[in-house]
Parts: structure tokens; sequence; C-alpha cells
């Protein structure tokens, strides 16, 4: 039968329970005497169970056998709750490969769960548990289902619940609407947490961590959700480019920003993000980075949103025009690919027209062949002087200057072959 306690929440008792010579893990339902919350803690039992029998992933707790006459199921033996685990360890502020296991391992858990549409909505160090380095997230009891949000009370509204200094304040409040940040919050907490064994605020900004990891935790703990990091992804994100250099991981930073963030690009949060990260505070250094980068990864990234490939690319053509642009020639060469890759990716005549002079620009100020070919291989696209881009391109103030440009690099000589160009624009050109 029930062997002794392992552990306590508001709403059940976990005991260890043996069969067959392993021990287990016995979940069972605290009741009310006579209350009319029972049936609401009942439901929402049966609930953590349908949940936690559809999920598939390592650092979530799995359930064994359940029992919905009894209230109670089964569940593999964890060592030690997160709680119990730092009461024996200390702080972690000098074991850094132990918080990242930590860490690590939680963000894939939530962000899992934030896959699959459910927010924890109580990640605190009691609901974790750990066993020779292996974490697991559990007590999926006030677990909210997305499509659950709004017609159903029982899930947003909890009889009983008792919040901590884990919980955001909108959990805590039981507000209507709760986001993926909630849990952001409660791993923010846990970071500092691990780092500090301390829960409040103010204890973050006097003490010896890294500038860089006290804004993460101030970002991920903002009491307001709407100013907090929305999502798991961009906190892992932040967390690991915080950690880089003890990681001495040689992954360039962005590169790995931009592949974990690829789920959540929208007009300017990347911008937004990758200055943040850098303390960039204007558009050229921005922009000084990005030609640095693998020029596909900047296109998906670019790409996934029309508004924010226009916007970044305008930007980006403003950049490479402007008087204090500078570059190395083989930065040319990554610039025009990447234009190249702008080019066939818009529908819009305009855009066409920007990036076909500004590559222009460039590949004749750096007198560079290969940007050269590029224009000319662009330029062969115009099928005629009726053409919608070519129309704009007679249209721009800037014409002079394209006309000169073009011309130059069309008299490059013998280096180029013009046949594919339409002879109206050639002799336009030439004139
Ligand atoms: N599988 C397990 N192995 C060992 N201890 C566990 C296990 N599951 C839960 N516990 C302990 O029991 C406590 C209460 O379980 P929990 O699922 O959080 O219940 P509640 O919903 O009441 O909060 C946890 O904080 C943890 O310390
Ligand atoms: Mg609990």
């Amino acid at each position: 039968m029930y062997g002794r306690i392992l552990g306590q929440g508001n709403f059940a008792t976990v005991y260890e329970l043996e069969i067959e010579g392993i021990k287990y893990a016995c979940k069972k339902l605290k009741r009310l005497p006579d209350s009319y919350e029972n049936e609401e803690r009942q439901a929402r039992f049966s609930r953590e169970i349908n949940l936690l029998k559809q999920f598939d992933h390592p650092n979530i707790i799995k359930v064994i056998r359940y029992d919905l006459t009894n209230y109670s199921y089964l569940m593999p033996k964890y060592e030690q709750n997160l709680e119990t685990y730092l009461q024996q360890t200390g702080s972690l502020i000098n074991n850094y490969d132990e918080m990242n296991n930590i860490m690590i391992q939680l963000t894939q858990a939530v962000k899992y769960c934030h896959q699959q549409g459910i927010k924890h909505r109580d990640i605190k160090p009691e609901n974790i548990l750990i066993e020779n380095g292996a974490l697991v997230l559990c007590d999926f009891g006030i677990a909210m289902l997305q499509e659950y949000t709004n017609n159903n009370r029982l899930t947003t509204i909890v009889q009983g619940f008792d919040s901590g200094p884990f919980t955001a304040s909108e959990v805590k409040s039981q507000a209507a609407s709760i986001t993926e940040s909630a849990d952001v919050f409660s791993i923010g907490k846990i970071l500092q947490y691990l780092l500090l064994q301390d829960t409040d605020d103010a204890v973050v900004q006097s003490s010896s961590i890294s500038e860089g990891l006290k804004r993460l935790i101030a970002d991920s703990t903002e009491y307001d959700p709407k100013r907090r990091i929305q999502s798991v992804t961009a906190f892992e994100a932040r967390y690991r480019f915080e950690i880089n250099d003890y990681l001495a991981v040689k992954e360039d930073p962005i590169i790995l920003t931009v592949e974990l963030l690829k789920s959540e690009y929208d007009e300017g949060i990347m911008n937004d993000f990758i200055a943040d990260l850098y303390g960039v505070t204007d558009d050229i250094h921005f922009y000084s980075i990005l030609s640095k980068l693998n020029k596909s990864l900047v296109k998906d990234w670019f790409v996934e949103s029309e508004s924010s490939l226009s916007y970044n690319i305008e930007r980006y053509i403003q950049y490479i025009q402007s008087d204090s642009f500078f570059c190395s020639f083989e930065e040319v060469d990554n610039i025009s690919s990447l234009l190249y890759l702008f080019y066939n990716e818009m529908d819009s005549s305009e855009l066409k027209k920007d990036i076909l002079m500004a590559l222009t620009t460039i590949s004749y100020k750096y007198n560079r062949f290969s940007a050269m070919r590029t224009v000319l291989s662009l330029l062969s696209n115009l099928t005629g002087v009726d053409e919608p881009i070519f129309a704009l391109l007679v249209q721009d103030k800037n014409i002079i200057y394209f006309k000169e440009y073009v011309k130059h690099i069309l008299n490059v000589e013998n280096y180029f072959d013009r046949s594919k160009i339409n002879p109206c624009i050639l002799k336009y050109f030439q004139t």
C-alpha cells in the first residue's frame, strides 16, 4: 500500500508506492469534507491526467497508470524537487554547468507545452523534479488549454490556488486573458532563484551577476505582461546569448538567435531584439551586423512576413547608400547576393526598382565585377521600356546617377555579355 509521503501541494498528496520491487510516486487528490469545491477539483484532476497522457517529452513527467475512481495516478519517482535540491546545493552562482543543465531542460519542457497550446501557469521549484541531473516538469493541475481560455470558467478561475513569488501578476489576479508570457515570468524568477536564492526584485540589481543576466531577469519578470519577454523561445535565445561567453560556444550568437526566433518574426521585433543584444542604437550598426550574416538565414527571417521584408529592405538600402557606409570588397559580394535574393522575393515594382538602384550604386562605388554582373542579370530581367520597374526607374529623382553608373558598368570593356539585355533598355543607358 501507500508508503511514505514524498510531497504535498495544495490539491494533492504524493506517496511512495512500491510495485513489484520498484518504487513509484502516486499522486492522490485531497478531498475537502463536504465542499462544493470537490467537484471542481475532481474535474481538474481528470484534466491533468488527460493532458499528461497526451504529452511525450523527456522533460515532462509521465503518467504510468491512473485511476479515475479514486483520483490518483502513478508516475516515476524522482529523488527531489528543485526546492529541496537547492536547499542542498545552495546558490548556483558559481556553478553555471548546473544552472545551464536546469535552465535548458526547463525551457525545453515549457516550449513543448506551448507548442501543444498549453500554459502551465504554476511553474515553481516545487513543481520541478530532479534526479541525477535529469529534470521533469510536473503538476499540471492548473495548466490551461488554449481553446478553453474563453469559454470554460473552470480553467481560468481556480479555487484554493495559492500563488507565490514565481507566479505572474495576471495569473495571481486570475485575469481573463493569460498568454505564454505568464510562464516566461516564472522561468525568469527561477533563473533569479538559481543564482541568488532570493525572489525579490530588488536583490537582482545589487547582486554580482552580469549586467546581461540582470537585464534578462528584469525583462522576463516585468509586472506588465505586455512589456515582458513574450515567449520561451525568445527567453531561451537571450539566455543562451548571455551565457555564450561562459559556454564558449563557437556558433555566431546572432545566427543562433535568428534560428531560435524563426517562429516569431514580426515587423521590427527582430531588429529591436538584435539591437538590444548588441547595444546597437542606430541602423548603421544594425545593418553592418546583418551584412555579416549567412544570407539565406537573413532571407528566411525577412521573408517570414512580407511587411518585415519590405521594412527591412528599405532600411537596408538606405544604409548601404548612405555616405557613412563603408565595407570590404567581400562584403559587397555578400550584399549583392542578398539584394539579388530580395529582388526575386519581392512583388513590389517600387521595391525592385530601389533594390536595383542600390545594387548598382555599390557595384559602381566599389568597382566590383561580381556585383556588376548581378546588376546586369537584373537588367536582363527587364522586358522593355514599358515595363513597370523601368517606368519607375526613369521617374526616380536619382535617375541621372543611376544612368551614369549603368553606363559605366556596360562600358567595362568586353567583360560582360550584353546580349541578354533588351535592346531598348540597352539603348536607353548607352545614350
Ligand atoms: N514523481 C514524483 N516523485 C517524487 N516526488 C514527487 C513526484 N511528484 C510530486 N512530487 C512531490 O509532491 C509535491 C506535490 O505534488 P504536485 O504534483 O505538485 O501536487 P499539487 O498539485 O498538490 O501541487 C511536489 O512538490 C513534489 O515535491
Ligand atoms: Mg504542486
